[in-house]
């Protein structure tokens, strides 16, 4: 394909759920005259509690159903796949410009003032060796405790973004770790900044910092565009195409409805 075709295609997303859509919203903001096609693979979410083997597989599905669609790039906008498939994809597709997303470990400890930083994540991204080498690597200079969060990413597949229930779950997984001393908690798991304004209500008056991986992924996929001149030259409006394999009219009225909420 002649690169000024190949040029108009659109970039692909894909999560195992609707936690991407979190990383998709910068993307469109740094890049509004893109076209984005978002796979949300909600049927076999959750990704977090599976085996390796398994979530290699599922994100080998999502990427080729993509891929069938033609795609210039790829997000693997889920810390959960990127840290069980990404390595592999890029020897499958050498052509394909591929970001992933890994917890915001890095800039939470270039912004540290000596405090500690709590990372929440799922099961299966904290027992992954690619977290454990980002951990062993930042470790000797900051305080870092990873959290497995089991059962988070649900509330956000459900839409449920604010209630009781919410503070429960912090009060369990969450309050045993929080000190006078936690100044940063990274959301380590693209379905997290959706529950950003309740658990912000959560922690009241501290002063934490909650960061995610989202802007620094879609900066990084953009300069992998740009670098093989792949992004779009013209003055438009993008547009964007959402796809989910639970084939619900409700999971795309929820993606949709996540994409436009103000998360910060
Ligand atoms: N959104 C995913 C992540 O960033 C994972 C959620 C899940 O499927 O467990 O890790």
């Amino acid at each position: 394909m002649k690169i000024d075709e190949k040029r108009k295609l659109p970039i692909g997303f894909m999560d195992s759920g609707l936690g991407g859509l979190s990383v998709l919203k910068e993307a469109v903001r740094i890049m509004p005259n893109e076209d984005f096609i978002y796979y949300g693979d909600s049927f076999h979410a959750p990704y977090g509690t599976k085996h390796p083997d398994v979530i290699r597989e599922l994100t080998f599905t999502v990427v080729e159903k993509l891929l069938d669609q033609g795609i210039k790039g790829l997000a693997v906008a889920c810390n959960t796949a990127t840290s069980a498939a990404v390595a592999k994809l890029r020897v499958m597709y050498p052509d394909l410009p591929i970001v992933g997303i890994e917890p915001a470990i890095k800039p939470a400890v270039k912004m540290s003032r000596g405090g500690t930083i709590l990372v929440m994540a799922t099961p299966m991204t904290i027992k992954q060796e690619k977290f454990q080498r980002l951990l062993g690597l930042y470790q000797k200079e900051a305080k870092i405790i990873p959290i497995p969060c089991k059962g988070l990413m649900e509330f956000v597949e459900h839409g449920d973004l604010n209630g009781k229930f919410l503070d429960e779950y912090f009060d369990e997984h969450l309050k045993p770790y929080l000190s006078d001393d936690t100044e940063t908690i990274v959301l380590g798991c693209t379905h997290y900044p959706f529950l950003r304004p309740r658990l912000r209500t959560y922690l009241g008056e501290r002063q934490i910092a909650l960061i995610d991986g989202s802007l620094g992924t879609s900066r990084e996929l953009k300069r992998r565009l740009g670098e093989k001149g792949l992004l779009q030259e013209e003055e438009r409006k993008g547009s964007i195409t959402i796809e989910n394999s639970l084939d619900r009219k409700e999971m795309i009225d929820l993606s949709w409805k996540l994409l436009e909420l103000p998360i910060e």
